[in-house]
């Protein structure tokens, strides 16, 4: 029987390898064991609730502010033993955070196979976004299955030399996971009111513009820039602003210091993603940086503004869903505005072509994991 034992920690990642465990699940010859560093915890938690996750192990790593440093020594140190105990035929990891470094760095170390979810993602520059770049370019210089989520990610693998047998085109599993909660939402009509009821009470005439920000690089001057673009945007009374703001202490500072007090902005605490898909669903447009819901928003029909300069899924852009707009006040309002008062371009923008997959990246991931490790 194979042994995939499956590490993540972080809120993005939870959501993105659900599919995947779920999957692992369902196939009658595969023993999956799931382990969370606990890089995130609250966020963390409420993910692995609405997709019925229990971890066998959790090394409960989360501190106030913590430092990449001490996150990535404290995995390296915890995660050890527990590869040692669980002695799995491989370690799955995803995407590009400080556990995904740090648990492939443990595995290798230990001479266990690692396979990466969302392989071949590059903005080209080291510093943008930080670290996330030099994270998951170090996983795809060892993992012996790289997974990527599309074409263009798959033909970074390969210009970079990965041999071509590790590489497998497969659609991003964030597709697999909006679709699962959206349908839900879709059918299910109390499951509905209940969200309606925990979220901000909203005028229905009004434009709800749905926004996130967390980079480190956008520490400081970025973040000050968005809140300036978004209490200008508020002067225009048919709009709703939405922001769960993410509780790294670095973002909630700036976020409640620099945004107005007007009654059409509402800051909340981060949503549970159930909540925050059906609030996506009733979005008129997103200003985010961040990554899953570049993602998600083609998936959806729902214009995205990226908050940043360089983006590593420059798929959404070349679609037309994303339109990078840089951390500038100027440049996000005037993309904003564009948005809202021209038609054609918001219609162009939301019914482009979702890059991103068919919802069945699990499933290609999980035969070829089985099809790989068998034969070895
Ligand atoms: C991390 C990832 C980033 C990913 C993001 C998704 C790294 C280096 N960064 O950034 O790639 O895009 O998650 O959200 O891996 N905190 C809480 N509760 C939580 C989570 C965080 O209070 O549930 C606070 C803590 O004070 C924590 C701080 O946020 O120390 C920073 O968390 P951390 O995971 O280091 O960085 P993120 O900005 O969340
Ligand atoms: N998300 C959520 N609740 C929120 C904000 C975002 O569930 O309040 C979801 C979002 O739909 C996406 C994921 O979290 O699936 C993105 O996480 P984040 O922006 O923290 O990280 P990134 O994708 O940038 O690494």
């Amino acid at each position: 029987m194979q042994k995939v034992l499956v590490v993540f920690g972080t809120r993005p990642e939870t959501i993105k390898m659900a599919p995947v465990i779920l999957e692992l699940r369902r196939r009658p010859d595969v023993r999956t064991i799931v382990c969370v560093t606990g890089q995130h915890r609250d966020m963390l938690d409420d993910a692995l609730k609405v997709f019925g996750i229990v971890p066998d192990h959790d090394l409960n790593i989360m501190r106030p502010g913590q430092t990449l440093a001490g996150m990535t020594s404290a995995i390296l140190s915890q995660l050890t033993p527990v590869i040692e105990e669980v002695r799995p035929s491989r370690v799955l990891v995803h995407g590009d955070t400080t556990t995904t470094y740090a648990a492939s760095v443990a595995s290798f170390y230990l001479g266990t196979p690692v396979g990466h979810v969302e392989a071949g993602l590059r903005t080209g520059n080291m510093m943008a976004p930080w670290p996330e770049e030099f994270n998951r370019r170090s996983v795809d210089m060892f993992a012996d299955l790289l997974w990527a989520p599309t074409e263009r990610s798959a033909r970074t693998l390969l210009d970079e030399g990965s041999p071509s047998a590790n590489v497998l085109v497969t659609g991003n599993t964030v597709v697999d996971a909006i679709l699962l909660v959206t349908d839900k939402i879709r059918r299910d009509d109390a499951l509905r009111a209940r969200l309606w009821e925990g979220l901000p009470r909203l005028d229905p005439a009004k434009k709800l513009v749905l926004v996130t920000g967390h980079r480190r690089e956008s520490f400081g001057g970025g973040l000050a820039e968005m809140c300036e673009a978004l209490n200008q945007l508020a002067a225009r009374e048919e709009i709703e602003i939405v922001w769960p703001v993410h509780p790294n202490p670095n973002v909630v500072a700036t976020v409640r210091e620099r945004l107005s007090r007007r009654s059409n902005i509402h800051l909340t605490a981060p949503m549970e993603y159930l909540a925050f898909a059906a609030l996506m669903l009733k979005a008129n447009f997103i200003i985010s940086d961040s990554g899953g819901i570049q993602e998600e928003a083609p998936t959806l029909n729902i214009p995205v503004l990226v908050t940043r300069n360089e983006t590593e899924r420059p798929e959404a852009v070349s679609a037309g869903t994303a339109k990078l707009v840089g951390t500038s006040a100027g440049r996000i309002l005037g993309a904003a505005y564009e948005l809202l008062d021209d038609p054609a371009v918001y219609k162009k923008m939301a019914e482009s072509p979702n890059p991103f997959g068919d919802g069945r990246a699990a499933v290609r991931i999980v035969d070829s994991l089985i099809a790989r490790d068998r034969a070895a």
